[in-house]
């Protein structure tokens, strides 16, 4: 199949989705910054199966980067993205020059609290913010109905969540399960700048943190459970864990206990690389 055509000014997608709207499509956003991996694309599969067009967004999104080494190294690769979207039902690609989402004077912030505090958001000052800008202006210039994230990124998913909720954003957010390889490890775009030798200690995150929801829900303390994740991911060969943490998984508030639906979310780094994943309890 033909790659989907790409379109970088906000006039041309306004008056593309316009016609899709008037004539009473439904229209799905799988929001990305590209490196696209078979995660991003069973979003971009959910989401053209639930809609009548189906728009991928890769921008790169400077304001989310709150170290200018992780900007600078952070994979782009259109041509393969577009090459990939090319098996699945995709309309067009949004990859907006940077004047077209960020206009010389630029001067709002979105900033989300409660569910941005701790984990990410202590490690990555501004993070959110900059999601939060991005996330908005790209729902409000694609004008979608539904927008599709993944779980891995189970943090930006309740920061998303909130915000459309906070500012009565007519779009409906869909957050669809982590995918990962066969040893576990969380598909992402950063898994593409481990070394050999990185890549076979990743997985112990996942290990660490599947083992800790199987103690947690055998009724071991939880603080016990967390420690020797930690432990176990240092062991592996990670330099540091960030964070290792059980939330409630709907507001994101610390828990000592798991007696309600929780989730367990981790930041670990390895070499130059910070990884993260989660799963429910
Ligand atoms: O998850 C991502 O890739 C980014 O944070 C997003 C949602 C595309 C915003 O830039």
């Amino acid at each position: 199949m033909t790659a989907p055509r790409i379109i970088r000014r906000l006039d041309v997608l306004r008056a593309q989705v316009a016609a899709w709207k008037s004539a009473g499509e439904s229209v799905a956003v799988v929001p990305t910054m590209g490196a696209l991996h078979a995660g991003h694309l069973s979003l971009v599969k959910a989401a053209a199966a639930d809609c009548d067009r189906v728009i991928v967004t890769i921008f790169v999104n400077p304001k989310q980067f709150n170290n200018p080494d992780d900007l600078a190294s952070y994979p782009r690769t259109e041509e393969d993205d577009a090459r990939k979207l090319a098996d699945y039902r995709v309309d067009l690609i949004y990859a907006p020059d940077a004047d077209q989402v960020y206009r010389p004077g630029f001067a709002t912030n979105v900033s989300v609290s409660g569910v941005s505090e701790g984990l990410c958001g202590a490690h990555r000052p501004g993070h959110f913010d900059g999601v939060a800008i991005v996330v908005t202006k790209l729902f409000l210039q694609t004008q979608a109905d539904k927008a599709f994230f993944g779980e891995k990124d189970y943090q930006q998913l309740q920061v998303v969540k909130r915000l459309v909720t906070d500012l009565d954003i007519p779009i409906e957010v869909v957050g669809c399960p982590t995918v990962r390889d066969a040893d576990g490890l969380a598909l992402s775009s950063r898994n593409l700048l481990l070394s050999a030798e990185q890549r076979l200690i990743a997985p112990a995150i996942h290990a660490a943190l599947t083992e800790a929801r199987d103690a947690i829900r055998g009724g071991a303390d939880v603080a016990h459970a967390l420690e020797d994740a930690r432990r176990r991911i240092l062991d592996a060969g990670f330099d540091s864990v960030e964070y290792l943490e059980l939330r409630d998984a709907g507001d994101l508030h610390p828990l000592e206990v798991a007696d309600r639906p929780a989730r367990l979310l981790a930041a670990a780094v390895l070499g130059k690389i910070r990884l993260i994943d989660n799963i429910a309890v």
